[in-house]
């Protein structure tokens, strides 16, 4: 292997797969559905990891990775303290993009939609799955906030510990879900010289999307 002199030198060529319109389902979901099955069966590591995107209300934008919890036709589940960064811009400002990055399938997924906040019991389901280093974790944590060292963290979570003891360790109301719900979706398929395969759906009524191909 030849070790590129400059980042400008580091590229490839994607060649493994197309993508065409007369394929593709009517249905984003259904699409979604078949390359996230693709993306697991390739036993890629964390193929629900995502980059989630929210903006201030003035539009100042912020990124980061989450992990994709659940999607179906009303959309895609995340879970993170309400009181972090991103929970304070998507209060602000409830839009969002996700991006996931599958690189050994050659293929991105961009989604584009309105955030809502999941229901108590969908996010209490889901807190309760939780092993339980993650639940005190969700309690001794406040998201995104400077504190003054790790001795401090973990002295919360000592206290919390303490706190709920053997016994039941309850969802906190400062914890949950957001839904985003799709108005775009597109998949990407590289392709040889740049010419990449683009599927954009644009939502055009509840059920209803138009399909378009764009341009790489
Ligand atoms: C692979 C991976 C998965 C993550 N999953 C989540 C998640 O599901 N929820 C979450 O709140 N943070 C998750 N994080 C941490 C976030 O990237 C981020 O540090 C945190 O949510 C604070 O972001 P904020 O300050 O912008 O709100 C994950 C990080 C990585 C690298």
């Amino acid at each position: 292997m030849t070790v590129p002199s400059t980042i400008a030198d580091l590229r490839r060529e994607y060649a493994r797969a197309r993508l065409d319109e007369r394929d593709v389902s009517p249905d984003p979901i259904v699409e979604f559905t078949r390359w996230f099955a693709q993306a697991q069966q390739a036993q890629l590591p964390e193929p629900n990891a995502m980059t989630l995107a929210t903006a201030t209300a003035g539009g100042a934008p912020s990124a980061r990775i989450v992990l994709l919890k659940a999607f179906d036709e009303r959309g895609f589940v995340f879970f993170t303290d309400y009181r972090s960064r991103k929970g304070a811009e998507l209060e602000a400002n409830p839009r969002a993009a996700l991006v996931f990055y599958w690189g050994e399938l050659e293929r991105q997924v961009r989604i584009t939609g309105e955030v809502i906040l999941v229901s108590r019991e969908e996010s209490e389901r889901y807190f309760r799955s939780r092993p339980l280093g993650s639940r005190l974790g969700a309690w001794a944590s406040y998201q995104s906030r400077a504190i003054p060292g790790r001795a401090a963290l973990e002295a919360d979570l000592r206290e919390i510990e303490a706190r709920f003891g053997d016994g039941d360790v309850p969802l906190p109301p400062h914890w949950g879900g957001f839904r985003v719900v799709p108005e775009t979706i597109e998949f990407w398929q590289g392709r040889e010289s740049r010419l990449h395969d683009r599927i954009r759906y644009e939502r055009e009524g509840r059920e209803r999307w138009k399909v378009e191909r764009l341009s790489p």
